[in-house]
């Protein structure tokens, strides 16, 4: 790591409350983490996985925690990356964030390239967004950490066969983030966080962050099935299955009546019911 310590202004504030000054070679990010990320932004685990429900900031939290990075490693041209499964999806999620985040690090000397969706730091780091569509972009790079967002949807090869091996030189790290979809990789590799040490483990329900106002949360109730809601908003990885396995109760019930149905209208055709055509 640099000399120059990076922190959140959260931090800073933390340190001026308890009349702690800070060091005067550190760089103040503008950036104010949302409570419920601090765990994830001081993790010293090289892996991790966060589970949140829709809109907790996820995309926001780990774009800063990549700015950071790339600001404060002393490597020799540190490289990082976000990757969605493709690369107009990570532009329009990640792009505005990351451009707001280097604008503000301009005076620490950041340039922006807007058409390789990439910024430049004057150490050389460079943090640059990547679709899992164009995966072979990344094929021949080294990597000293990386987000991967909504991993469940792209190549399985991407992780282990691209992007697992650029990690390996310079011992980089990973970050896997979403939103439940069934029992997946991403469910695959939430449960290895759990059980692994050298794995950050983060999962953010919205009945207990409180990040969406409630009156919300119980217009979204209305508009999404249960299951639906269980999965978006309260990080449930099995919602799908119970979903399908009540979905195959009620179309066999719905079958049983319409072969019912079948066979009375069969019958009433037949004339079975002494009624004659
Ligand atoms: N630390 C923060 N401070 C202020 N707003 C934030 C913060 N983190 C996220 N947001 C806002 O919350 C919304 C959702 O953030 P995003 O990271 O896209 O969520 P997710 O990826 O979890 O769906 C965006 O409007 C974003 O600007
Ligand atoms: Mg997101």
């Amino acid at each position: 790591m640099h000399s120059t310590v990076i922190m959140y202004q959260n931090r800073r504030e933390a340190l001026i409350m308890k009349n702690l000054k800070p060091e005067s070679a550190e760089i103040t990010i503008a950036y104010r983490a949302r409570p419920q990320f601090l765990p994830f932004h001081a993790r010293a685990e090289r892996f991790a996985c966060i589970v949140t429900h829709r809109r907790a900031g996820k995309t926001v939290a780990c774009i800063q925690d990549l700015h950071r990075a790339a600001l404060s490693c002393d490597r020799i041209r540190p490289r990082f990356a976000y990757m969605s499964p493709f690369l107009k999806q990570a532009k329009s999620i990640a792009w505005d964030y990351l451009r707001a985040a280097a604008a503000a690090g301009r005076e620490a000397g950041a340039s922006i390239h807007e058409s390789e969706l990439r910024v430049d730091y004057p150490s050389g780091a460079q943090v640059r967004l990547f679709g899992a569509d164009n995966a072979d972009a990344l094929r021949g790079l080294y990597l000293d950490g990386i987000v991967l967002d909504e991993h469940a949807d792209m190549d399985p090869r991407v992780w282990p066969e691209v992007i697992r091996p650029a990690l390996a030189d310079r011992g980089g790290w990973a970050v896997f983030i979403g939103t439940p979809k069934g029992r997946n990789s991403f469910f695959e590799m939430w449960r290895r966080a759990q059980s692994d040490a050298a794995w950050f483990a983060l999962m953010l329900k919205a009945s207990e962050t409180k990040l969406i106002p409630e009156q919300e949360l119980n217009v979204a109730r209305r508009d999404l099935s249960e299951e639906q809601y269980a999965q978006e908003f309260e990080c449930c990885f099995d919602a799908a299955v119970i979903g399908a396995y009540y979905g195959k109760l009620m179309n066999q019930q719905r079958s049983k009546t319409a072969s019912a149905m079948c066979r009375t209208s069969r019958a009433c055709r037949s004339g079975q019911h002494g009624i004659s055509e």
